[in-house]
C-alpha cells in the first residue's frame, strides 16, 4: 500500500504475449501461429525505437547461425536452465548440438 495513495501494482511482464485468449498454447513455440500483435516491443506512443534495428539484427543472426550449423539441434535429454526472474524471461543454459 502506498501511504495516502492507492495500491502498488506489480505488472509481470514475463506474463507478457502468454495470455491464452488472445495467444491460444502460448507455452508452444510456433513462429507462424496467426495472433494479434505481441508486446515485445512494448505498445503505443513508447513503441520501441529500435525494432527495426533489432528485428535486423536478429535476422542476420539467426539466418548465420543455421548457414553455419544447418543441423543445430537441442541436444537430447539436456536440461534448460531458466532465469529465476519475474522480470524477464528466459534461459541461461539452451545445450544444442551443431552436428548431425
Ligand atoms: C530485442 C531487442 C529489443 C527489445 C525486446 C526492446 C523492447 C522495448 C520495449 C518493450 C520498449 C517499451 C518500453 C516502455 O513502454 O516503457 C522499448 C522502448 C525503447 N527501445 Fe527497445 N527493445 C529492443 C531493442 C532496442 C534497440 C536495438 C534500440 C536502439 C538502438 C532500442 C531503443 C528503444 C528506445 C529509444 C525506446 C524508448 C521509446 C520511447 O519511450 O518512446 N530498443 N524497447
Amino acid at each position: 500500500m502506498i501511504p495516502g495513495g492507492g495500491e502498488t501494482v506489480m505488472v509481470a511482464l514475463s506474463a507478457a504475449d502468454r495470455d491464452p485468449t488472445p495467444f491460444p498454447r502460448p507455452d508452444t513455440f510456433d513462429i507462424r501461429r496467426p495472433s494479434p500483435p505481441h508486446l515485445a516491443f512494448g505498445h503505443g506512443i513508447h513503441y520501441c525505437l529500435g525494432a527495426p534495428l533489432a528485428r535486423l539484427q536478429a535476422a542476420t543472426a539467426l539466418s548465420s547461425l543455421f548457414t553455419r550449423f544447418p543441423a543445430l539441434a537441442l541436444a537430447p535429454g539436456a536440461d534448460r536452465t531458466w532465469r529465476r526472474s519475474l522480470i524477464t524471461r528466459g534461459l541461461t543454459r539452451l545445450p544444442v548440438r551443431v552436428g548431425g
